[in-house]
């Protein structure tokens, strides 16, 4: 398999997606973002994942701003959140998202959860958002099969993306099937499960034998599982390391003991306990 820093996974619309890029959730301290966002696009990540709720869209305009990439080298992607969701309210937070971006488009912009009795009328917003080419590509997040089969009865266009919370401890194989069966990509939030599997006997253990570290093993891991991977760190040095993962691969006897680490165990919420 011949992955590098920037592979794509061709979107059903065409567009390339990274397979890689750099999530920026609990960056909220002005100077630490910007210092993350700025070694991370020198290292060559080539996309960044923000939201409104991150409340640091501005620092990632800047550091996109301040880098020497130009604007279109890199794919922006941003979440509508849950109490600004609806029809005109998601076409609002859209344009406020973009103005402190300071970008003039999107590539992709996702409904950040599925709001019973909104999610619908959101993604609706982000169809017209696309229409309008204000963004790139279509996507939600946090969404189940039963809430995307309730999109695609009603969608003009497919979303391409489905952003969920995805790592060995929580493989999300029967949805995985479904979004490969309707061609919405997966992009894995929390793929080093917030560090906490980072020792684990089983990763160590590959991990050695690659002289790599265990969140190097779990990225490829990704990777190799044509997924797209967004780890998040603030220190550089993690930075660096997280991007590190193109020079070995896995076995497909790796790849199997690291599936079996499922537990079903979750970071975050799940969707369905949303009210
Ligand atoms: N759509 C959603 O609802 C949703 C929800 C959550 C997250 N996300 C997205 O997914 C991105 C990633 O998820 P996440 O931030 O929750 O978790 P994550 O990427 O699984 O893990 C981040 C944690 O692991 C640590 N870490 C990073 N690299 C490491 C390394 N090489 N060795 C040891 N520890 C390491 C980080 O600490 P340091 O920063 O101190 O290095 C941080 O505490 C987010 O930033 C966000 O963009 C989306």
């Amino acid at each position: 398999m011949d992955l590098t820093l920037t592979s794509t996974k061709t979107l059903h619309n065409g567009v390339e997606m990274p397979r890689f890029g750099l999530g920026v959730f609990k960056m909220k301290n002005r100077d630490e973002a910007l210092a993350a966002m700025a070694a991370a696009i020198d290292h060559g990540y080539p996309a960044i994942d923000t939201a409104a709720i991150y409340e640091n869209e501005r620092e990632v305009g800047e550091a996109v701003r301040a880098s020497s990439k130009k604007r279109e080298d890199l794919f922006i992607t941003s979440k509508v959140w849950n109490s600004e969701q609806g029809y005109d309210e998601t076409l609002r937070a859209f344009e406020a998202s973009l103005e402190r971006l300071g970008f003039d488009y999107l590539d992709l912009y996702l409904t950040h959860w599925p709001v019973p009795g909104k999610f619908e009328e959101t993604y609706r917003a982000i169809e017209r958002l696309y229409d309008e080419k204000l963004i790139r590509a279509t996507g939600v997040s946090n969404h189940h099969e039963h809430h995307l089969e309730r999109l695609l009865a009603k969608a003009n266009i497919k979303p391409m993306v489905n952003q969920i919370e995805l790592h060995p401890q929580l493989t999300q194989e029967p949805l995985r099937a479904f979004c490969a069966k309707e061609d919405i990509a997966i992009t894995s939030w929390s793929p080093l499960a917030r560090g906490r599997l980072l020792g684990e006997d089983a990763l160590t253990e590959i991990a050695a034998k690659y002289g790599k570290t265990t969140a190097q093993v779990v990225i490829r891991w990704h990777l190799q599982s044509d997924l797209i991977v967004i780890p998040k760190s603030v220190k550089p040095e993690r930075i660096q390391e997280n991007a590190g993962v193109y020079d070995f691969s896995l076995t497909a006897e790796d790849m199997k003991q690291i599936d079996s680490l499922n537990q079903d165990w979750r970071s975050g919420s799940n969707p369905d306990d949303l009210k």
